[in-house]
């Protein structure tokens, strides 16, 4: 099992912490598993209320790593775990607060839209730049994105990649509150404390009737996969891997 994420039980909450600094917490398939697996046996066991996710200072996550992504587009397998982790966060039992410091890109971002709170530090830019790499959008983004900012403003983050700082994604309605640096993971914990300390019950209804029925959302998270999975091997988005792989070199 990976280090690059850590879990770790703090009370009725659990941590789910990427850890591959060096790499500004691009998503490997390893930590992918892990984390997909940290959220099932979470929702398994009655002693975890929350689950809470976090990245490392400064980085939150790069996104998926653009070398296991050139893995595939040049004729390797893509792997389930990137599927499996969106299917699990997406129908997660249970609640999920996240804490984002700096470099949110990709599903960085996007890992979010399936959070219940989301606090993010004032230097934090949510950015997806799908199509700019020739892909598509992804976890279902391209459904909750539109549905909670609006169309143009999807358009604006999804289709043109335009970064979002923290206080303008607050703004749109795709986070909970912004925060000073020094007080992501408290307030995340915080938040956690008082999630766990709700009738279980009660919450459990309450958010699965704001959260809406999930069939659409897994719907469409596969039919992004289809659609992203073709893109990865289009000249388009073999070119502008190759250029990011290659962009230190000269
Ligand atoms: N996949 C693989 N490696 C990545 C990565 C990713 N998504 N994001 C960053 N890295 C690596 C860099 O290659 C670099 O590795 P190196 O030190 O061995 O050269 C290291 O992480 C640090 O990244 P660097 O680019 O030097 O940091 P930065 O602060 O200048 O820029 C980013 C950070 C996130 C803006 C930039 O790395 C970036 O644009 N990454 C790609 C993001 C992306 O397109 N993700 C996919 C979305 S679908």
């Amino acid at each position: 099992m990976t280090e690059h994420v850590i879990v770790e039980r703090l009370g009725a909450v659990q941590l789910i912490r990427m850890n591959r600094p060096d790499k500004k917490n691009a998503l490997t398939r390893a930590m992918y598993a892990k984390m997909s697996a940290a959220l099932i046996d979470g929702d398994a066991d009655p002693q975890i209320r929350v689950h809470t996710i976090l990245g490392v200072p400064g980085a939150f996550s790069s996104g998926n790593d653009i070398a296991d992504f050139m893995t595939y587009a040049t004729g390797g397998e893509l792997g389930r775990e990137v599927i499996d982790f969106l299917l699990a966060i997406a129908t997660t039992q249970k609640p999920i607060v996240s804490g984002v410091d700096g470099i949110a890109v990709g599903i960085g971002t996007t890992l979010n839209l399936h959070c219940d709170l989301t606090f993010a530090t004032r230097r934090t830019v949510f950015r997806t730049p799908f199509v700019d790499l020739g892909l598509v959008p992804e976890a279902a983004s391209s459904l909750i994105v539109p549905a909670t900012i609006g169309r143009q403003q999807a358009f604006a983050l999804l289709a043109l990649g335009q970064g979002f700082s923290a206080d303008r994604a607050k703004t749109a309605g795709l986070i909970y509150d912004v925060v000073d640096e020094d007080d992501l993971e408290r307030d995340v914990f915080a938040a956690a404390e008082d999630i766990a300390s709700k009738p279980a019950e009660a919450l459990k209804i309450a958010r699965d009737l704001l959260r809406g029925p999930r069939e659409p959302v897994v719907a469409r998270i596969r039919e992004e996969v289809e659609l992203f999975s073709e893109r990865l091997r289009s000249d388009e988005a073999r070119a502008a891997m190759a250029a990011f792989m290659n962009r230190k070199k000269n």
